[in-house]
């Protein structure tokens, strides 16, 4: 006679289920015990009264809440969104929290070079002075490849050349602003990518990898731009905000997006805990003159060898200026 019987196989694997879970539950509140005790929190109490700082990507996520620490600190912040309508209501709910009513809203889309000249045409006009430029916005696509208007690829034109040429424009009024600050938001998954200098605008690699080459592209570019501002008063650093429930994961698709729902809401920081460290890299006193470094938990973190490669970094820099197509009147840096 068998051992086995339905009623059995109904309970072992009721049980197999209830024990899973269980781990589950305990592999998730270690990892938060874990990530509350090594949280970076931006301990500095630094008012920002009469300084101008730009967000992009301001609508959602980290740009969100970095704006509503900005604003909560007294500076005027310019966010700088593509999507007007959602961001037109975070900012009013911004305005609301902080009651800063000089937090104003621009247009801007990272994946359009026009809308960049567009958008530093008015910032260069209207605004007087910019103290921070934090670049926050980031898309990740997964499979979907895509071309912008430019013929750039369009996770690589939004994470990185976008941000390139948008810093060129902007650079004259930091620089008449100094001492100011750039900003990255870059990644640790830059660890799973390179670059590829023979092929600069991969229109034809998997996006999901070219997220991670997009931010192994923005720590080139931070360590090069802070180089070359030496001695103008405008620093450049990059940071890691750490991994983060936010919008940025909504493009994996059905049904890789249930286990990662999983882990994102099991495992990963708030938003707001994802911006801290932006916002030290931003406002923070001890970072006054501290250039061409890596930040994760508002500490400084080491990189790997490959991402400080010199001659990479200014080979790929010319690479960047082609593709933006930096005219002979646009500023050099
Ligand atoms: N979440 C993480 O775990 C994590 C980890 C490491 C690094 N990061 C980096 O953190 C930064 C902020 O991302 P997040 O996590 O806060 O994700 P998010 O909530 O998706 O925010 C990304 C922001 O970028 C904006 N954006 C996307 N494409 C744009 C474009 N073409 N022009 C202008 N803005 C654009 C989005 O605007 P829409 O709302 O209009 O799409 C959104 O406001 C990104 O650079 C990301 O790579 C995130």
């Amino acid at each position: 006679m068998s051992w086995w019987s339905p009623e059995i196989g109904v309970k072992v694997y009721g049980q197999a289920a209830v024990a899973l879970v269980a781990v589950i539950i305990v592999i998730c509140t270690i990892v938060r015990i874990f990530t509350f005790l090594t949280l970076g929190v931006c301990k500095s109490k630094k008012q920002m009264n009469g300084k101008t700082v730009i967000v992009t990507g301001a609508n959602s996520g980290i740009g969100k809440e970095t704006v509503m620490d900005l604003a909560r600190r007294g500076a005027r912040v310019i966010m700088a969104c593509r999507n007007l309508e959602t961001a037109s209501k975070v900012r009013a709910q911004i305005i609301e929290e902080t009651k800063n009513k000089n937090v104003v809203l621009m247009k801007l889309d990272l994946s359009s070079l026009t809308s960049i000249r567009n958008f530093a045409q008015e910032v260069n006009r209207a605004e007087s002075r910019l103290d921070v430029l934090i670049h926050n916005a980031g898309v990740a696509n997964t499979f979907s490849k895509n071309t912008t208007s430019d013929g750039l690829e369009v996770t690589m034109a939004t994470n990185q050349f976008g941000p390139f040429l948008l810093t060129h424009l902007l650079i004259d009024l930091l620089k008449r602003s100094a001492p100011s600050r750039i900003v990255v938001v870059a990644s640790e998954l830059y660890r799973f990518a390179s670059i590829n200098l023979d092929n600069p605008n991969p229109v034809n690699t998997l996006p999901a990898y070219l997220y991670y080459v997009s931010k192994y592209a923005n720590i080139l570019f931070a360590l090069e731009l802070a180089k070359k501002l030496q001695g103008t008063g405008v620093t450049a650093n990059c940071l890691h905000p750490g991994m983060i429930d936010s919008g940025i994961w909504r493009n994996v698709p059905f049904p890789l997006n249930l286990p990662l729902k999983v882990i994102v809401k099991g495992f990963f920081k708030s938003p707001a805990q994802g911006a801290q460290t932006t916002i030290h890299c931003a406002v923070s006193d001890e970072l006054d003159g501290v250039s061409g470094k890596y930040f994760l938990d508002c500490k400084e973190h080491g990189l790997s060898q490959g991402v400080q490669d010199p001659a990479v970094a200014k080979k790929y820099w010319e690479i960047c200026e082609r593709l933006v197509k930096l005219e002979p009147t646009d500023p050099r840096i």
